[in-house]
Protein backbone atom coordinates (compact mmCIF):
# COMPACT_ATOMS: atom_id res chain seq x y z
CA UNK A 1 0.00 0.00 0.00
CA UNK A 2 0.87 3.57 -0.73
CA UNK A 3 -0.28 6.71 -0.35
CA UNK A 4 -1.58 8.41 -3.60
CA UNK A 5 -2.31 12.59 -4.31
CA UNK A 6 -5.42 12.06 -6.24
CA UNK A 7 -6.73 14.07 -8.25
CA UNK A 8 -10.50 14.94 -6.70
CA UNK A 9 -11.97 18.30 -7.80
CA UNK A 10 -10.62 20.67 -10.65
CA UNK A 11 -11.95 23.89 -12.17
CA UNK A 12 -10.77 27.24 -13.94
CA UNK A 13 -11.32 31.14 -14.12
CA UNK A 14 -10.97 33.37 -17.28
CA UNK A 15 -11.41 36.99 -17.80
CA UNK A 16 -14.57 37.92 -19.81
CA UNK A 17 -12.37 40.29 -21.91
CA UNK A 18 -11.15 38.60 -25.39
CA UNK A 19 -8.94 40.31 -27.39
CA UNK A 20 -8.57 38.39 -31.03
CA UNK A 21 -5.22 38.51 -32.50
CA UNK A 22 -6.59 41.71 -35.19
CA UNK A 23 -7.36 43.90 -32.34
CA UNK A 24 -2.94 44.21 -31.98
CA UNK A 25 -3.24 45.22 -36.15
CA UNK A 26 -4.34 48.43 -34.81
CA UNK A 27 -1.38 49.46 -32.89
CA UNK A 28 1.42 47.59 -33.61
CA UNK A 29 3.05 46.04 -37.09
CA UNK A 30 1.86 42.30 -36.92
CA UNK A 31 -1.28 40.90 -37.74
CA UNK A 32 -3.26 37.45 -37.56
CA UNK A 33 -1.30 35.65 -39.98
CA UNK A 34 1.94 36.13 -38.00
CA UNK A 35 0.33 35.55 -34.77
CA UNK A 36 -1.24 32.15 -35.74
CA UNK A 37 1.08 30.84 -38.10
CA UNK A 38 4.15 31.12 -35.99
CA UNK A 39 2.63 30.05 -32.70
CA UNK A 40 -0.83 28.95 -32.95
CA UNK A 41 -2.54 31.63 -30.97
CA UNK A 42 -5.63 32.83 -32.09
CA UNK A 43 -7.52 35.00 -29.12
CA UNK A 44 -6.53 35.85 -25.40
CA UNK A 45 -8.63 36.83 -22.16
CA UNK A 46 -7.26 40.20 -20.24
CA UNK A 47 -7.93 41.14 -16.83
CA UNK A 48 -10.27 43.70 -16.34
CA UNK A 49 -9.30 46.90 -13.78
CA UNK A 50 -9.40 45.49 -10.45
CA UNK A 51 -9.10 41.59 -10.99
CA UNK A 52 -6.05 39.79 -9.47
CA UNK A 53 -4.01 37.06 -9.94
CA UNK A 54 -5.39 35.97 -6.10
CA UNK A 55 -9.16 37.19 -7.47
CA UNK A 56 -8.56 34.93 -10.41
CA UNK A 57 -6.85 31.86 -8.36
CA UNK A 58 -10.04 32.26 -6.10
CA UNK A 59 -12.81 31.65 -8.37
CA UNK A 60 -10.89 28.50 -9.94
CA UNK A 61 -10.04 27.09 -6.64
CA UNK A 62 -14.06 27.61 -5.62
CA UNK A 63 -14.40 26.15 -9.07
CA UNK A 64 -12.36 22.88 -7.94
CA UNK A 65 -14.09 23.04 -4.50
CA UNK A 66 -17.81 22.95 -5.97
CA UNK A 67 -16.44 20.39 -8.19
CA UNK A 68 -15.53 17.71 -5.48
CA UNK A 69 -18.07 18.86 -3.14
CA UNK A 70 -16.07 19.82 -0.55
CA UNK A 71 -15.35 23.28 1.37
CA UNK A 72 -12.48 25.75 2.25
CA UNK A 73 -12.32 24.32 5.81
CA UNK A 74 -11.66 20.95 4.50
CA UNK A 75 -8.14 21.65 2.82
CA UNK A 76 -4.86 21.53 4.76
CA UNK A 77 -3.07 23.66 2.25
CA UNK A 78 -2.76 25.73 -0.82
CA UNK A 79 0.07 25.88 -3.10
CA UNK A 80 -0.19 28.80 -5.80
CA UNK A 81 1.67 28.43 -8.57
CA UNK A 82 2.79 32.56 -10.38
CA UNK A 83 4.87 34.81 -10.91
CA UNK A 84 2.47 37.71 -10.89
CA UNK A 85 1.29 37.47 -7.26
CA UNK A 86 -0.39 41.00 -6.78
CA UNK A 87 2.37 42.62 -4.68
CA UNK A 88 5.77 40.99 -3.35
CA UNK A 89 4.73 40.15 -0.32
CA UNK A 90 2.39 38.39 1.02
CA UNK A 91 1.97 35.66 -0.79
CA UNK A 92 -0.82 35.50 -3.39
CA UNK A 93 -2.13 32.09 -1.93
CA UNK A 94 -2.01 33.49 1.52
CA UNK A 95 -4.98 36.38 0.05
CA UNK A 96 -6.15 33.30 -1.79
CA UNK A 97 -6.77 31.35 1.86
CA UNK A 98 -8.40 35.06 3.21
CA UNK A 99 -10.61 35.02 0.70
CA UNK A 100 -11.91 31.41 0.62
CA UNK A 101 -12.64 31.52 4.18
CA UNK A 102 -10.25 29.77 5.04
CA UNK A 103 -9.15 29.60 8.30
CA UNK A 104 -6.85 26.68 9.31
CA UNK A 105 -3.80 25.00 7.36
CA UNK A 106 -1.63 26.84 5.29
CA UNK A 107 -0.75 28.63 1.95
CA UNK A 108 2.04 29.95 0.20
CA UNK A 109 3.71 30.55 -3.41
CA UNK A 110 5.49 28.39 -5.81
CA UNK A 111 7.10 30.45 -8.64
CA UNK A 112 8.91 28.83 -11.50
CA UNK A 113 7.34 30.90 -13.91
CA UNK A 114 5.59 28.34 -16.70
CA UNK A 115 7.04 25.58 -15.31
CA UNK A 116 5.04 26.42 -11.73
CA UNK A 117 1.83 23.99 -11.80
CA UNK A 118 4.46 21.42 -12.20
CA UNK A 119 6.77 22.08 -9.67
CA UNK A 120 4.00 23.17 -7.16
CA UNK A 121 1.99 19.73 -7.97
CA UNK A 122 5.44 17.99 -7.20
CA UNK A 123 5.20 19.70 -3.64
CA UNK A 124 1.72 18.93 -3.41
CA UNK A 125 2.68 15.35 -4.04
CA UNK A 126 5.33 15.14 -1.42
CA UNK A 127 3.18 16.44 1.23
CA UNK A 128 0.74 14.27 0.60
CA UNK A 129 3.07 10.71 0.44
CA UNK A 130 4.52 11.87 3.20
CA UNK A 131 1.24 12.72 5.31
CA UNK A 132 2.03 16.35 5.74
CA UNK A 133 -1.52 17.07 4.39
CA UNK A 134 -4.36 15.43 2.90
CA UNK A 135 -5.55 17.85 1.14
CA UNK A 136 -4.06 19.92 -1.20
CA UNK A 137 -5.42 22.94 -3.41
CA UNK A 138 -2.82 23.58 -6.11
CA UNK A 139 -3.32 26.04 -8.29
CA UNK A 140 -1.42 27.84 -11.62
CA UNK A 141 -3.15 31.51 -11.67
CA UNK A 142 -1.32 34.80 -13.81
CA UNK A 143 -2.07 38.27 -14.77
CA UNK A 144 0.89 38.61 -17.53
CA UNK A 145 -1.23 41.53 -18.85
CA UNK A 146 0.29 43.76 -16.18
CA UNK A 147 3.42 42.99 -17.08
CA UNK A 148 3.97 43.19 -20.96
CA UNK A 149 5.56 45.68 -22.72
CA UNK A 150 2.84 47.08 -25.23
CA UNK A 151 5.39 48.42 -27.73
CA UNK A 152 7.41 45.26 -28.15
CA UNK A 153 5.34 42.85 -31.21
CA UNK A 154 7.44 39.77 -30.23
CA UNK A 155 5.89 39.50 -26.82
CA UNK A 156 2.90 41.29 -25.92
CA UNK A 157 1.01 39.04 -28.98
CA UNK A 158 1.56 35.95 -26.99
CA UNK A 159 0.39 36.05 -23.53
CA UNK A 160 -3.34 36.14 -21.60
CA UNK A 161 -4.60 35.50 -18.31
CA UNK A 162 -6.45 32.87 -16.26
CA UNK A 163 -6.55 30.67 -13.56
CA UNK A 164 -7.42 26.88 -13.11
CA UNK A 165 -7.34 24.56 -10.01
CA UNK A 166 -6.93 21.12 -8.94
CA UNK A 167 -7.32 19.14 -5.58
CA UNK A 168 -5.51 16.30 -4.73
CA UNK A 169 -6.38 14.59 -1.88
CA UNK A 170 -4.21 11.43 -0.19
CA UNK A 171 -5.75 8.21 -1.03
CA UNK A 172 -4.49 4.38 -0.80
CA UNK A 173 -3.19 3.00 -3.84
CA UNK A 174 -1.55 -0.42 -4.68
CA UNK A 175 1.85 1.27 -5.74
CA UNK A 176 1.56 0.28 -9.36
CA UNK A 177 0.90 2.27 -12.70
CA UNK A 178 -2.66 1.12 -12.19
CA UNK A 179 -3.37 3.08 -9.39
CA UNK A 180 -5.52 6.92 -9.23
CA UNK A 181 -3.48 10.37 -8.35
CA UNK A 182 0.41 11.35 -8.86
CA UNK A 183 2.40 8.54 -10.40
CA UNK A 184 5.71 10.76 -11.05
CA UNK A 185 7.56 13.22 -10.93
CA UNK A 186 10.63 15.14 -12.78
CA UNK A 187 11.75 18.49 -12.29
CA UNK A 188 15.01 20.58 -13.64
CA UNK A 189 16.33 24.15 -13.64
CA UNK A 190 19.10 25.77 -15.82
CA UNK A 191 19.76 29.42 -14.23
CA UNK A 192 22.77 30.05 -16.68
CA UNK A 193 19.94 30.63 -19.27
CA UNK A 194 17.92 32.80 -17.00
CA UNK A 195 19.03 35.88 -19.65
CA UNK A 196 16.53 34.22 -22.18
CA UNK A 197 13.38 34.63 -20.50
CA UNK A 198 12.88 37.42 -17.36
CA UNK A 199 11.37 40.20 -16.03
CA UNK A 200 13.22 43.54 -16.29
CA UNK A 201 12.39 44.57 -12.77
CA UNK A 202 12.09 44.03 -9.21
CA UNK A 203 12.83 44.38 -5.63
CA UNK A 204 16.42 45.48 -7.12
CA UNK A 205 14.71 48.14 -9.40
CA UNK A 206 12.21 49.40 -7.81
CA UNK A 207 10.01 48.48 -10.21
CA UNK A 208 7.50 45.80 -11.36
CA UNK A 209 9.41 45.73 -14.86
CA UNK A 210 8.00 44.29 -18.36
CA UNK A 211 8.59 40.87 -19.68
CA UNK A 212 11.65 40.34 -21.88
CA UNK A 213 12.16 37.41 -24.33
CA UNK A 214 14.58 35.48 -26.55
CA UNK A 215 11.50 33.67 -28.26
CA UNK A 216 13.72 31.80 -30.78
CA UNK A 217 16.20 30.88 -28.33
CA UNK A 218 13.73 29.69 -26.04
CA UNK A 219 12.03 28.12 -28.18
CA UNK A 220 15.24 26.07 -29.47
CA UNK A 221 15.84 24.44 -25.97
CA UNK A 222 11.89 24.03 -25.98
CA UNK A 223 11.38 20.93 -27.85
CA UNK A 224 14.47 18.45 -26.56
CA UNK A 225 13.91 19.13 -22.87
CA UNK A 226 10.14 19.21 -22.64
CA UNK A 227 10.53 15.19 -24.45
CA UNK A 228 13.30 14.45 -22.40
CA UNK A 229 11.94 15.54 -18.99
CA UNK A 230 8.20 13.77 -20.12
CA UNK A 231 10.35 10.52 -21.20
CA UNK A 232 12.52 10.37 -17.47
CA UNK A 233 8.93 10.83 -15.96
CA UNK A 234 7.01 7.86 -17.69
CA UNK A 235 9.88 5.82 -17.00
CA UNK A 236 9.74 6.37 -13.27
CA UNK A 237 6.03 5.72 -13.41
CA UNK A 238 7.15 2.71 -15.05
CA UNK A 239 4.90 3.63 -17.98
CA UNK A 240 5.01 3.87 -21.73
CA UNK A 241 4.03 6.48 -24.58
CA UNK A 242 1.66 4.07 -26.13
CA UNK A 243 -0.24 4.01 -22.53
CA UNK A 244 -0.29 7.70 -22.25
CA UNK A 245 -4.30 8.39 -23.24
CA UNK A 246 -3.44 12.39 -22.77
CA UNK A 247 -0.53 14.59 -23.20
CA UNK A 248 -1.63 18.34 -20.97
CA UNK A 249 1.51 20.36 -22.37
CA UNK A 250 2.14 23.71 -21.40
CA UNK A 251 0.77 25.83 -23.84
CA UNK A 252 3.09 28.31 -24.93
CA UNK A 253 3.20 27.36 -28.79
CA UNK A 254 1.38 24.81 -30.68
CA UNK A 255 4.46 24.11 -33.08
CA UNK A 256 6.60 23.60 -29.71
CA UNK A 257 3.29 21.17 -28.63
CA UNK A 258 3.25 19.71 -32.19
CA UNK A 259 7.22 19.02 -31.62
CA UNK A 260 7.18 17.74 -28.27
CA UNK A 261 4.33 15.05 -29.20
CA UNK A 262 6.17 13.81 -32.25
CA UNK A 263 9.18 13.51 -30.54
CA UNK A 264 6.98 11.39 -27.57
CA UNK A 265 5.53 9.19 -30.79
CA UNK A 266 2.74 10.72 -29.46
CA UNK A 267 -0.77 11.69 -32.03
CA UNK A 268 -1.92 14.94 -32.09
CA UNK A 269 -5.14 13.34 -31.16
CA UNK A 270 -3.90 12.74 -27.75
CA UNK A 271 -2.87 16.15 -27.28
CA UNK A 272 -5.47 18.50 -25.09
CA UNK A 273 -4.76 22.02 -27.07
CA UNK A 274 -5.87 25.59 -25.73
CA UNK A 275 -3.39 27.46 -26.62
CA UNK A 276 -5.79 29.20 -29.21
CA UNK A 277 -7.96 30.10 -27.34
CA UNK A 278 -6.25 31.41 -23.94
CA UNK A 279 -2.60 32.06 -25.47
CA UNK A 280 0.31 31.42 -23.27
CA UNK A 281 -1.05 31.70 -19.33
CA UNK A 282 2.28 30.44 -17.81
CA UNK A 283 1.76 28.66 -14.73
CA UNK A 284 -1.87 28.69 -15.29
CA UNK A 285 -2.12 26.90 -18.70
CA UNK A 286 -1.62 23.14 -17.56
CA UNK A 287 -4.38 23.58 -14.76
CA UNK A 288 -6.40 25.42 -17.62
CA UNK A 289 -6.13 22.60 -19.86
CA UNK A 290 -6.90 20.38 -17.25
CA UNK A 291 -10.42 21.81 -16.45
CA UNK A 292 -11.06 22.66 -20.03
CA UNK A 293 -10.07 19.20 -21.33
CA UNK A 294 -12.33 17.90 -19.01
CA UNK A 295 -15.55 19.80 -19.37
CA UNK A 296 -14.74 19.13 -23.25
CA UNK A 297 -14.95 15.15 -22.04
CA UNK A 298 -11.20 14.44 -22.92
CA UNK A 299 -9.81 13.98 -20.14
CA UNK A 300 -11.88 11.17 -17.99
CA UNK A 301 -11.69 9.04 -14.66
CA UNK A 302 -8.67 6.22 -14.90
CA UNK A 303 -6.57 8.16 -18.13
CA UNK A 304 -3.28 8.64 -17.97
CA UNK A 305 -2.10 12.04 -18.70
CA UNK A 306 1.65 13.08 -18.84
CA UNK A 307 2.11 17.22 -18.40
CA UNK A 308 5.04 18.99 -19.28
CA UNK A 309 5.86 22.93 -19.15
CA UNK A 310 8.91 24.88 -19.56
CA UNK A 311 9.92 28.64 -18.82
CA UNK A 312 12.03 31.52 -17.11
CA UNK A 313 14.83 29.96 -15.09
CA UNK A 314 14.91 27.91 -17.61
CA UNK A 315 12.52 25.73 -15.25
CA UNK A 316 11.38 22.54 -16.40
CA UNK A 317 9.72 19.28 -15.82
CA UNK A 318 6.99 17.00 -15.77
CA UNK A 319 4.29 15.30 -14.19
CA UNK A 320 2.29 11.71 -14.61
CA UNK A 321 -0.57 11.10 -13.15
CA UNK A 322 -3.76 8.56 -13.29
CA UNK A 323 -6.82 11.22 -13.83
O1 LIG B 1 6.14 29.89 -22.02
C1 LIG B 1 7.48 30.11 -21.72
C2 LIG B 1 8.34 29.72 -22.78
N1 LIG B 1 8.17 30.55 -23.95
C3 LIG B 1 8.06 29.97 -25.11
O2 LIG B 1 7.99 28.77 -25.19
C4 LIG B 1 8.10 30.83 -26.34
C5 LIG B 1 9.04 30.19 -27.30
N2 LIG B 1 9.19 30.89 -28.54
C6 LIG B 1 8.21 31.02 -29.46
O3 LIG B 1 7.09 30.61 -29.26
C7 LIG B 1 8.59 31.61 -30.81
O4 LIG B 1 9.97 31.76 -30.86
C8 LIG B 1 7.90 32.95 -31.14
C9 LIG B 1 6.41 32.72 -31.40
C10 LIG B 1 8.10 33.90 -29.96
C11 LIG B 1 8.50 33.56 -32.39
O5 LIG B 1 8.50 32.66 -33.45
P1 LIG B 1 9.83 32.43 -34.31
O6 LIG B 1 9.45 31.54 -35.44
O7 LIG B 1 10.88 31.94 -33.38
O8 LIG B 1 10.15 33.86 -34.88
P2 LIG B 1 11.43 34.80 -34.63
O9 LIG B 1 11.49 35.26 -33.23
O10 LIG B 1 12.63 34.10 -35.18
O11 LIG B 1 11.07 36.04 -35.54
C12 LIG B 1 10.88 35.91 -36.93
C13 LIG B 1 10.53 37.28 -37.49
C14 LIG B 1 11.46 38.40 -37.04
O12 LIG B 1 11.70 39.23 -38.16
P3 LIG B 1 13.04 39.11 -39.01
O13 LIG B 1 14.14 39.42 -38.05
O14 LIG B 1 13.08 37.71 -39.53
O15 LIG B 1 12.85 40.14 -40.06
C15 LIG B 1 10.65 39.17 -36.04
O16 LIG B 1 11.01 40.52 -35.97
O17 LIG B 1 9.21 37.68 -37.07
C16 LIG B 1 9.26 39.02 -36.58
N3 LIG B 1 8.22 39.18 -35.57
C17 LIG B 1 6.95 39.52 -35.86
N4 LIG B 1 6.34 39.82 -37.01
C18 LIG B 1 5.03 40.12 -36.98
C19 LIG B 1 8.32 38.98 -34.23
N5 LIG B 1 7.13 39.19 -33.65
C20 LIG B 1 6.26 39.55 -34.63
C21 LIG B 1 4.89 39.87 -34.66
N6 LIG B 1 4.33 40.15 -35.85
N7 LIG B 1 4.12 39.89 -33.55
Amino acid sequence: MSLRAVVIGCGHYLPDRVVENAEFEKTLDTNDEWIRSRSGIERRHFAAEGETTSSMATAAAEAALQDAGLGPDDVDAIILATSTADFTFPSAATMVQDRLGMTKGFAFDVQAVCAGFVFALSNANAMIVSGQAKRVLVIGAETFSRIMDWTDRSTCVLFGDGAGAVLLEAQEGTGTSEDRGILAVDLNSDGRYRDLLYVDGGVSTGTTGQLRMEGNQVFRHAVGKLAATATTAMERAGVTPDQIDWVVPHQANIRIIQGTAKKLDLPMERVVVTVQDHGNTSAASIPLALSVGRDRGQIKQGDLLVTEAIGGGLAWGAVVLRW
